[in-house]
């Protein structure tokens, strides 16, 4: 059921690949909110992926961005005031990491792969706040996001290099933050989502274990990809104006229980 939060207002909505993706979610609840937006993806992605089905339902426009290049940003960024004029919401949903898809264990990390993953995972967030910033692409009072994991706060070892991704994510949107709320009323946040079932997700080795401890840790169990593209949405409405700089956890409170009965029930025997 829609309540026109986002009527109105326009934005960029990163990283939509396939219907698992949060991104997807995000673009459809924008969408029955009342938003329109743009749609982007890595070039190989946009032919790979099935973005143009989700491009007529919400009747986006797709734009290709490679989000590691400076040039694609801008061309995107200039796109997007061409069309719109400035925007209100962003969304930065993108990660990958090299070494875990090499299959290199954390103790014999390939740098150049390393390198190449904190710029598609993360500098490519202040890539995009860069680029909006130079271009003064965002309207007054509007919402940058981008999503995160809280391996950037605690150790998951099969998460590996990503970790150290998602805490410079994290700092980037800190730091802009300031910068963005001092000069624009621009609010920059991460949120921390709970295991979700997608294609960057299930890349993680052991992720089903993964998925089912949090999920039995969590009293409220695992947040999926829906109600993580309603809380989006919420950050992006007027109604969360003042919240910037923080890294907010979404994860059926995970982040903050010690035990739960589920997991004791496992080592009493
Ligand atoms: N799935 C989870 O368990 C989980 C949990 C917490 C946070 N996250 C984060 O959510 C975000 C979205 O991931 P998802 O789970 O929806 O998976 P996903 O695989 O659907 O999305 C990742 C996206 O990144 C895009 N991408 C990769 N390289 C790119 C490049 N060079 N340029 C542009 N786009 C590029 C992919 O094409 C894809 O659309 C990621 O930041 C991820 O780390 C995921």
């Amino acid at each position: 059921m829609s309540s026109n939060l986002l009527k109105g207002k326009k934005g960029i909505i990163f990283g939509a690949l396939d219907p698992k993706s949060i991104a997807w979610k995000v673009a459809e609840k924008c969408h029955e909110e009342g938003a329109e937006f743009i749609l982007t993806n890595a070039p190989i992605a946009l032919r790979m992926g099935t973005i143009n089905e989700l491009a007529q339902k919400t009747g986006a426009e797709v734009i290709g961005c490679d989000v590691t290049l400076d040039s694609d940003m801008e061309a995107l960024v200039d796109a997007a005031i061409a069309k719109y004029g400035k925007l209100d919401f962003v969304l930065h949903s993108v990660g990958m990491s090299l070494n875990i898809r090499k299959g290199k264990e954390y103790t014999d990390l390939n740098y150049e792969l390393m390198h190449k993953t904190f710029d598609i995972s993360a500098i490519s967030f202040h890539r995009l706040m860069q680029t909006l910033w130079k271009k003064d692409a965002m309207n007054e009072w509007g919402s940058i996001l981008a999503l995160s994991y809280i391996a950037a706060q605690r150790v998951f070892p099969d998460y590996s290099e990503m970790a150290e991704s998602k805490s410079l994510l994290e700092s980037f949107a800190r730091s802009f933050g300031y910068r963005f709320g001092k000069a624009k009323h621009v609010r920059v946040n991460t949120i921390s989502q709970s295991p979700t079932m997608t294609t960057a997700g299930s890349g993680v080795s052991g992720f089903d274990a993964f998925y089912e401890y949090a999920n039995q840790i969590s009293p409220l169990g695992n947040a999926s990809a829906e109600d993580c593209a309603n809380y989006c949405v919420s950050l992006f409405s007027d109604f969360t104006r003042m919240v910037t700089m923080q890294n907010l956890f979404h994860d059926g409170g995970f982040s903050y229980t010690g035990i739960s009965e589920e997991v004791m029930k496992i080592f009493k025997g």
